[in-house]
C-alpha cells in the first residue's frame, strides 16, 4: 500500500458549506472567512456559485464576493458555473478555476440544475470551451455516484458515463461526489475506479459529505487507491439544498488532523484553520461539526 505524502485540499466552505445556510451570512462574512482560510495555508478555495438567486438566494452575492477578497498568489480561486449565462458573470469576477457540476443520476440532475445528463453536457460544453481558451481551469462535478436522493443506489457505470462525458468536452479534471454521504468505502472505491476509467489519477478528486459519519473512512479508503486531492468544508459545513437530509462535507480540520497524523503534508496550519472554523461556527451560532476542531479548542482552554 503506497500512501501519497502530500495532499491537496479544495476548501469548498464558502460554496458548499454557507449555500444551505437558511440564515443569511453578509458578503463580508464570506469575504472574511476566506481571508482566514488562506492564512490558514488553503491554497484552493471554493468562493461562490454562480447559479440563479431565485434556486440559491444564499449565493446571490457571488461577484460582491470575488470582488472582495484579498487575493493571495499562490492561491487557485474556483467558482460554479452551471451555464453560459453564469460563466458569463464569473468570468468578469476572473475566476482561476470554473466549476462545472453534472450528476450521475437523472432525478438528481432534474432537481438540481432542471436538465437532464444529456442537456447539462450540453449547456457545460459552450462554458467549458470559453474558460479553456481564456486559460481558466475547468473542473467537473459529478454529483451521486454513490447514492441518489431520489433514485437509491447508483451504479458505477453511471459514473463512468458521465466521467467520459465530461472528458469528450473537455473537463480537465473530475471530483467524484458523495452528495448524501450514503457511500461506505468499497462503494466509494468503485465509484472512483469509474471515473479512473475516463480520466487520471491525478485528474480526479473526492468530495465526501458526512451525513453517515463515513467520510473519514471514505477518504482514507481513496488515499489508499493514491487519490490525493480532496474537497473538505471548514467545520464540517455544507449541503446541497436539492439532497435533503444531506450534512456537510467531511471537515477540513478532521481531514487536516488524520492526514497530518499519517505523516502526509498538506501545507495547511492546523491551529489557524480551527481559528477560521471557530470564526464561522459563531458567526452561524453553531458548534463546530469537526471533532479535531472541538477537541483541540476544548484542550486550548484547558491545556
Ligand atoms: P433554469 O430555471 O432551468 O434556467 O435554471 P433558465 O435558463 O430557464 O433561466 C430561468 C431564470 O434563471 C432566468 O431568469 C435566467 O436569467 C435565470 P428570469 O428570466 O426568470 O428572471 N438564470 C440565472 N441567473 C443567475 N445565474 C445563472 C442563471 N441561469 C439562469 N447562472 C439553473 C437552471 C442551473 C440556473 C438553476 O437550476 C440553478 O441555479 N440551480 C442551482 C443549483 C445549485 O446551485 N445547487 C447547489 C450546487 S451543486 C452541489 O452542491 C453539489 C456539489 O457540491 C457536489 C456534490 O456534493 O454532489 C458540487
Ligand atoms: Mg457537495
Amino acid at each position: 500500500m503506497t500512501l501519497p505524502t502530500r495532499v491537496k485540499l479544495v476548501e469548498v466552505g464558502p460554496r458548499d458549506g454557507l449555500q444551505n445556510e437558511k440564515q443569511p451570512v453578509p458578503a463580508a462574512t464570506k469575504i472574511a472567512l476566506v481571508q482566514r482560510l488562506q492564512e490558514a495555508g488553503l491554497k484552493e478555495i471554493e468562493v461562490t456559485s454562480f447559479v440563479s438567486p431565485k434556486w440559491v438566494p444564499q449565493m446571490a452575492d457571488a461577484a460582491e464576493v470575488m470582488a472582495g477578497i484579498a487575493r493571495q498568489p499562490g492561491v487557485r480561486y474556483s467558482v460554479l458555473t452551471p451555464n453560459v449565462k453564469g460563466y458569463e458573470a464569473a468570468v468578469l469576477c476572473r475566476p482561476d478555476e470554473i466549476v462545472v457540476f453534472g450528476a450521475a443520476s437523472e432525478a438528481f440532475s432534474q432537481k438540481n440544475i432542471n436538465c437532464s445528463i444529456a442537456e447539462s453536457i450540453e449547456r457545460f460544453q459552450p462554458v467549458v470551451q470559453a474558460a479553456l481558451q481564456s486559460g481558466i481551469a475547468v473542473r467537473g462535478a459529478i454529483s451521486c455516484t454513490v447514492g441518489c436522493p431520489y433514485e437509491g443506489d447508483i451504479a458505477p457505470e453511471r459514473v463512468k458515463m458521465v466521467a467520459q462525458l465530461m472528458y469528450d468536452i473537455g473537463v480537465q479534471h473530475v471530483g467524484v461526489a458523495d452528495t448524501i454521504g450514503v457511500g461506505t468505502p468499497l462503494k466509494v472505491q468503485r465509484a472512483l475506479e469509474a471515473a479512473l476509467e475516463v480520466y487520471t489519477i491525478d485528474q480526479i478528486s473526492g468530495h465526501f459529505h458526512d451525513t453517515y459519519g463515513m467520510a473519514l473512512a471514505n477518504t482514507l479508503a481513496s488515499l489508499q487507491m493514491g487519490v490525493w486531492q480532496f474537497d473538505t468544508s471548514v467545520a464540517g459545513l455544507g449541503g446541497c439544498p436539492y439532497a435533503k437530509g444531506a450534512t456537510g462535507n467531511v471537515a477540513t480540520e478532521d481531514v487536516v488532523y488524520m492526514l497530518h497524523g499519517m505523516g502526509i503534508d498538506t501545507g495547511i496550519d492546523l491551529d489557524r484553520l480551527i481559528d477560521a472554523g471557530a470564526f464561522i461556527s459563531d458567526f452561524l451560532q453553531r458548534k463546530s461539526l469537526s471533532r479535531a476542531a472541538n477537541a483541540l479548542l476544548a484542550k486550548r482552554q484547558n491545556p
